[in-house]
C-alpha cells in the first residue's frame, strides 16, 4: 500500500521551521516589552506590527502546518487509503505557505483589518477560503473512500475543526473591500464585537483545541502502545465539547456594551466547558494505564502526556477567568497572557512536538530520531521555559489587577498606571528568559529533524517499525 506522505513530510518540516520563526518573533516582542528601544524607531518592527505577526505565525503557520501534517497522516492510516485528490492536497500545501508569506509581508507594513486573529486583508482571506475548501475536499474525500467500516474518533475531531474553521472564517471575515489593501467589516458596533469574539473563542476551541485533540487520540495510544482508555468517553467528549464551545465567546466581552444576559450565557457555558475538557484530558492520560513506566524513559511520551497536564491546567483556569468577578481582576492584565501561553506553549506546543517527533523518523524511513537524548534535552528546556513564562505572567497579572483597583479612603486611586508598569518589569525579564529557553528547544528540534532527514530517505509505502525511543 502506498500512501501520500509527501504532503505530510512537507507540512511536518514547515511546522518546525515556522515554529522557530514565530517563537523568535515572540521572544523579540517579549524583549520589546522589557526594553522598548528594541524597535529601533523603525515602523515595520514596532510592537504593534510584530505582535500580530507573532500570533499569526505561531497559530496559523506553526499550529496550522502541524494540523495539516497530522490530519493528512492520521486520516490515511486510519482509513487505510491514500489521500483523495493528491493534486488538491499539494495545492493546500503551497496555498497555505503563500498565505503565511503574504501575512509576513503585509502585517509589518501595517496592512490589517485590526480584528484579532483575523487581521489579514480580504485578498488573503479569499486565498484562505480556497485552501480551506480544498482541505475539506481532500480530508472528507479520503474518509468517503475509506476501507475501514467506522471512522476513528481522531478523524471526528479533525473533521469538526475543518468544518468549524470554514464557518468561522467566512462569517467573521465578511467585509467590504475599498482598495486592494483595505476593507471594512460587514458588522458594526457591538454586533461586530460579538461576531469577532464568537470567532476568536472558537478559533481557540477548534483551531487550538479540537484539531490537537485529534492528535491526542491518535499519537498517545500509538506511542504508549495502549488502546484509548475509553472509546465511549471519547464520543461523549466529542459531542459535549463541540456543543459547549460555541456559546462561550461572550466571556471575552464582560463589562462591555454587550447585553448582560449574553455575558452571563458566555460565563455559564464556560463553566460547563470544564467537564468535557477534563473528560478528554482524563481519557488521554488514563490511556497510559499499565504503561506508566514508559513515561520515565520515553521523551516523546513525556511531551504528549505533559501537554495534557497543561491542557487540564488552562481549561481549569479559563472557566475561572470567565466568572465575571474574577474577570474584573484578570481582564487587561498579563494574567490573560499567562493563561494564553499555558495553553499555547504547554498544550498546543507540546502535543505538536510529541506528534512531529513521532512522525519524522517514520516518514523518512528511520527507526528513530537522530538523537533521542536531544529530545529529552528539548523536553526539559521547554518545560522550564513554559513554567518561567506562565508563573511570571500570573504574578505580574495579579499584581497589575490589584494595583489598578486599589483605592484610598477618599476614593482616589492608590497607584498611578506607571507604578504598576514599573512593578511589572522584573516579570517581563523572566518572561524573556522563559521564551528564550522555549526557543532554544525549537532550535534543538530543528537540528535533530534535519539530521534525521539527512540520514534517511523519503518513504511512501508501509511504515517501518520504529523502535520506541529511549533516552
Ligand atoms: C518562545 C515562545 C513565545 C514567546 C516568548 C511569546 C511571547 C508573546 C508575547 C510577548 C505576547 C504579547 C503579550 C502582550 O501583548 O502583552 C504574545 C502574545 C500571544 N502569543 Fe505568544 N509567545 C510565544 C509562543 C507562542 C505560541 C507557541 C503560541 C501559540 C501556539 C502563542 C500564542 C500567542 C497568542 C494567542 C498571543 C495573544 C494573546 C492575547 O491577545 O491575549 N505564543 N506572545
Ligand atoms: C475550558 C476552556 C477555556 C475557557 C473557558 C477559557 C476562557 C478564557 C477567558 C475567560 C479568557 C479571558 C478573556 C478576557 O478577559 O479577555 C481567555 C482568554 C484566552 N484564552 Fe482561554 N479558555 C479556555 C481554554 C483555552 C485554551 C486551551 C487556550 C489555548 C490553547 C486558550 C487560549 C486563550 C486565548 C488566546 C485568550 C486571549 C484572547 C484575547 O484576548 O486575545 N484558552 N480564555
Amino acid at each position: 500500500m502506498t500512501y501520500n506522505y509527501k504532503v505530510v513530510r512537507q507540512f511536518a518540516v514547515m511546522t518546525v521551521i515556522w515554529g522557530l520563526v514565530g517563537m523568535l518573533v515572540g521572544v523579540w516582542i517579549a524583549a520589546q516589552l522589557a526594553w522598548p528601544q528594541l524597535n529601533f524607531d523603525i515602523p515595520w518592527i514596532t510592537y504593534s506590527r510584530l505582535r500580530p505577526l507573532h500570533t499569526n505565525a505561531v497559530i496559523f503557520a506553526f499550529g496550522g502546518s502541524a494540523l495539516f501534517a497530522t490530519s493528512y497522516f492520521v486520516v490515511q492510516r486510519t482509513c487505510q487509503v491514500p489521500l483523495f485528490a493528491p493534486g488538491l492536497a499539494a495545492f493546500t500545501f503551497w496555498g497555505w505557505q503563500l498565505v503565511i508569506v503574504a501575512a509576513a509581508v503585509t502585517l509589518p507594513l501595517g496592512i490589517t483589518t485590526s480584528k484579532e486573529y483575523a487581521e489579514l486583508e480580504w485578498p488573503i482571506d479569499l486565498l484562505i477560503t480556497a485552501v480551506w475548501v480544498a482541505y475539506a475536499v481532500v480530508f472528507f474525500g479520503t474518509i468517503a473512500k475509506r476501507k475501514t467500516p467506522h471512522i476513528y474518533v481522531a478523524n471526528w475531531f479533525f473533521g469538526a475543526y475543518i468544518i468549524t474553521i470554514a464557518v468561522l472564517h467566512i462569517v467573521n471575515s465578511a467585509e467590504l473591500p475599498v482598495t486592494l489593501t483595505k476593507s471594512y467589516s460587514a458588522y458594526a458596533g457591538v454586533q461586530d464585537a460579538m461576531v469577532q469574539w464568537w470567532y476568536g473563542h472558537n478559533a481557540v476551541g477548534f483551531f487550538l483545541t479540537a484539531g490537537f485533540l485529534g492528535m491526542m487520540y491518535y499519537f498517545i495510544p500509538k506511542q504508549a502502545e495502549r488502546p484509548v482508555y475509553s472509546y465511549r468517553l471519547s464520543i461523549v467528549h466529542f459531542w459535549a465539547l463541540i456543543f459547549t464551545y460555541m456559546w462561550a465567546g461572550p466571556h471575552h466581552l464582560h463589562y462591555t456594551a454587550l447585553p448582560d444576559w449574553a455575558q452571563s450565557i458566555g460565563m455559564i457555558f464556560s463553566l460547563i466547558l470544564l467537564a468535557p475538557s477534563w473528560g478528554g484530558m482524563i481519557n488521554g492520560i488514563m490511556t497510559l494505564s499499565g504503561a506508566w513506566h514508559k513515561l520515565r524513559e520515553d521523551p516523546i511520551l513525556k511531551f504528549l502526556v505533559v501537554s495534557l497536564s497543561f491542557y487540564g491546567m488552562s481549561t481549569f483556569e479559563g472557566p475561572m477567568m470567565s466568572i465575571k468577578t474574577v474577570n474584573a481582576l484578570s481582564h487587561y492584565t498579563d494574567w490573560t497572557i499567562g493563561h494564553v501561553h499555558s495553553g499555547a506553549l504547554g498544550w498546543v506546543g507540546f502535543i505538536t512536538m510529541g506528534s512531529i517527533y513521532y512522525l519524522v523518523p517514520r516518514l523518512f524511513g528511520r527507526t528513530q530520531m537522530h538523537s533521542v537524548r536531544l529530545i529529552e534535552v528539548h523536553f526539559w528546556v521547554a518545560t522550564i521555559g513554559v513554567v518561567l513564562y506562565i508563573a511570571a505572567m500570573w504574578i505580574a497579572g495579579v499584581t497589575q489587577g490589584l494595583m489598578w483597583r486599589a483605592t484610598n479612603p477618599d476614593g482616589t486611586l492608590t497607584y498611578a498606571f506607571v507604578e504598576s508598569l514599573k512593578a511589572t518589569y522584573p516579570y517581563y525579564y523572566i518572561r524573556v528568559l522563559g521564551g528564550l529557553l522555549y526557543l532554544t528547544g525549537m532550535v534543538i528540534m530543528l537540528y535533530n529533524t534535519l539530521m534525521t532527514i539527512r540520514g534517511g530517505k523519503a518513504v511512501d509505502a508501509e511504515i517501518p517499525k520504529v523502535a520506541v525511543a529511549h533516552a
